[in-house]
């Protein structure tokens, strides 16, 4: 229940192209996030987390044109997809939307007419690649041709996977269209630009705030030191997305509207909830804003972004919280290794609750890479969740129900060392809030460590068998139960559907907000498996399957 302390918090992550599926890239931003927001609710924050498939481009659109469906067919197809698969991950996304809309067009053409009010843009003819069978022209990525370095046939526009030259397409010996395979011709258009450098100091004063992270601020920095350039915002006809007002056969970039697209999502969730947009996104707002994103996308959210929304006089983000890329088994995804891993694929195979441990065990603050080592991943889950955390409640929970009426004991047999694990909690606390999710997962498993340790110098298994010791039995097993109630509230933004479970099994709400004295006298439900071990058989049929949809 929020109270007047908490703060009012809206929280993104990056939107998904509606091009592919979700693959475990995708989950590790998605359930970072989602734990940093499980985590304010708990704490009694009014914290909202919305997202969106990024739905433009025109990649969507020859994928589509491919399957013989319309875009829209194909982008409906693919958001039933994403959030069927965060769901299975438990990505509670309070609103999940598309830049498709009416809202991000209504957004889209307002914030330009803002931005072309105020000078910002600018407008000039740019020679490009077109494809004269197409009749579209052509971005690097679509066009093809042998590199100039090592002679590698059919290499990409801007580099070359054999040797790992970047070169641009007129570099390219016989370029062809990768589309329709005609070589492509220049041809002159107008396009529309986003005159960033009219607004550096603006941006200066964005980078010195304090707010991002020291890695994100120096790498802005070394593109604001080497110059703003102008940012092309306009793609000519045939485009899927938005057109432009007034300038028929111009749409907006992808990129321009993706972003505004977290505006469209928070506005459709206003309209179904009644909640005030004005106050999260006005310049005057008093609402939180945080934007998830990996780190390839930094300069979209670091730069255009916020100089998009204080030359609107919208708000800018609170802070951009940024992570680095997933490994796995120490590389880069391949489909050739089946370590490129969709989430759909993983689901059939696994819970998805290893995972979200997993990555909470190894995330910081930090924009480093991640590596899911998949034989590290099952010892892990293995040791620490299972082993230790499970571990405490399942060897209390069968005492407790034979001898006790499944009731705890009426007083707290330790209550110093069930001190010790409340004090522990604005640590663990200040760890999630700085996204020090692998600190606050090794304080967890330190506690579980007691608590174990505990059980197992007090023995009930051996009290329960000697005469006259019941009431020492029934102590510790519920002194046990209450320290497993403060460890799965502690461990709940991770584990949500396991503390879903606890909370049936102890009978009592795991929010951090709910965390008072010991459960005394209170009847328990009958315990239920809350996780079972990871099957290393399991992880090696996800490779195989992987490979195979490869
Ligand atoms: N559509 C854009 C984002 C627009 S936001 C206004 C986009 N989409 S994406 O599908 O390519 O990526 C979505 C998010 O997933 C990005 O933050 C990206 O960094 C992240 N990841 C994609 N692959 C990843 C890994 N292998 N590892 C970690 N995150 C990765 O970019
Ligand atoms: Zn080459």
């Amino acid at each position: 229940m929020p109270d007047s302390s908490a703060r009012k918090i809206l929280v993104t992550s990056a939107l998904p192209y509606a091009n592919g599926s979700l693959h475990l890239g995708h989950l590790l931003e998605m359930v970072q996030t989602d734990i940093w927001v499980r985590f304010q609710k708990s704490r009694g924050h009014d914290c909202l987390y919305v997202c969106a498939d990024d739905a433009h481009g025109t990649a969507i659109m020859l994928t589509a044109e491919k399957q013989g469906i319309t875009p829209e067919e194909q982008i409906a197809r693919i958001k039933a997809e994403h959030e069927r698969d965060a769901a299975g991950f438990y990505i509670g996304f309070d609103n999940y939307y598309s830049t498709h809309t009416d809202e991000n067009r209504y957004w889209s053409e307002e914030i330009y007419r803002r931005l072309k009010a105020n000078g910002h843009i600018a407008s000039r003819a740019i020679v490009q690649a077109f494809d004269p069978e197409k009749q579209l022209f052509l971005a690097d990525r679509f066009i093809k041709g042998t590199c100039p370095s090592c002679k590698t046939p059919d290499q990409y526009g801007d580099n070359c996977e054999a040797c790992g030259a970047t070169y641009t397409p007129a570099d390219l010996i016989d370029p062809v269209s990768a589309i329709s395979g005609a070589r492509p011709v220049p041809r002159e258009s107008i396009h529309f630009f986003f005159t960033l450098p009219a607004l550096a100091d603006m941006l200066q004063d964005w980078i010195d705030s304090g707010t991002l992270q020291p890695q994100i601020a120096n790498k802005l920095r070394e593109w604001t030191d080497a110059g703003l350039q102008e940012w092309d915002i306009s793609r000519d006809a045939p485009y899927f997305g938005f057109e432009i007002p007034d300038e028929p056969g111009k749409y907006f970039y992808v990129w321009l509207d993706a972003p505004i697209g977290y505006i469209a999502s928070f506005q459709n969730l206003c309209e179904r909830s009644g909640r005030d947009f004005d106050s999260y996104w006005q310049a005057d707002a008093d609402a939180e804003l945080y934007h998830f994103i990996g780190k390839d996308i930094i300069n979209f959210h670091g730069l255009f972004w916020p100089a998009m929304l204080h030359s609107a006089g919208l708000r800018t983000p609170t802070a951009i919280y940024v992570h680095g890329f997933l490994t796995v088994n120490g590389t880069k995804m391949s489909k050739s290794r089946g370590t490129f891993i969709n989430a759909g694929t993983y689901l059939e195979h696994l819970d998805a609750e290893y995972l979200r441990y997993y990555f909470a065990a190894k995330l910081s603050g930090a924009v480093d890479d991640i590596d899911l080592n998949l034989e590290d991943f099952v010892q892990r889950v293995n040791a620490d969740v299972v082993g230790k955390i499970v571990n405490i409640a399942s060897r209390c929970a069968g005492f407790l129900r034979k001898g006790f009426a499944n009731t705890t004991a009426e007083s707290c047999a330790e209550p110093a060392l069930l001190q010790a694990f409340l004090d522990e909690g604005e640590a663990i606390a200040t760890a999630y809030e700085q996204r020090e999710f692998s600190k606050a997962v090794r304080a967890i498993v330190a506690l579980a460590d007691r608590a174990n340790q505990y059980i197992d110098e007090k023995k009930p298994w051996v009290l329960a068998r000697e005469t006259g010791r019941e009431q020492e039995v029934h102590a510790v097993c519920s002194m046990g139960v209450n320290l497993f109630r403060v460890l799965m509230t502690y461990l709940k933004p991770v584990l949500p559907g396991m503390a879903e479970r606890s909370e049936a099994f102890l009978q009592c709400s795991l929010d951090w907000t709910a965390l008072d004295g010991p459960l005394l006298g209170h009847e328990l439900a009958p315990f239920q498996p809350l996780l079972t071990r990871v099957d290393p058989a399991a992880v090696e049929a996800l490779l195989s399957a992987s490979a195979e949809t490869a």
